[in-house]
């Protein structure tokens, strides 16, 4: 059996494998002997495209941002798709799934990860003088100016 498991904080990443694992034994397939390996269903360096995850915000987004027709960058794309995804970013789990783009996007995730919970500024920002440079990063990066929700 394989899963995967994106949570939202680090420190409830036990309290998710627990809870997960609970209902995971109530599976049919949870003792065939079939799914009960490192890979499950999974071939190894598949890519984590080809991997079924929890769904949750990070996917979401990724999906709005690909369907609204973005210019961002892949790794960018990735951050956002699996930035609550700990286990792989902080921990280094899932490696043997991972494909050669998944290992480079990796990097970036990593250094992402560093600027995403708990590091918000107090500092007040001023919305009118910091609104142009986040218009031409709009402009640059969503060039069809919709968003498709
Ligand atoms: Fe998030």
């Amino acid at each position: 059996m394989f899963d995967m498991i994106i949570c939202s904080q680090s420190t409830e990443r036990n309290f998710f494998e627990s809870f997960a694992l609970q209902y995971l034994k109530e599976n049919p397939d949870y003792n065939n002997p079939a799914y009960n390996t490192k890979l499950g269903v999974y071939s190894e360096g598949c890519g984590l495209e080809n991997v079924l995850l929890s769904w949750g915000h990070d996917d979401y987004m990724y999906l709005v941002l690909k369907a609204s027709g973005t210019t961002l960058p892949p790794a960018a794309l990735f951050i956002i798709r699996y930035h609550s995804l700990y286990l792989m970013h902080s921990d280094g789990k899932y490696q043997y799934l991972m494909n050669d783009e998944d290992r480079e996007n990796l990097k970036w995730s990593q250094i992402f990860s560093k600027y995403d919970l708990y590091s918000k500024s107090k500092v007040h920002v001023d919305v009118e003088k910091v609104k142009p440079y986040y218009e031409s990063l709009i402009k640059k990066y969503f060039p069809k100016k919709v968003i498709r929700w």
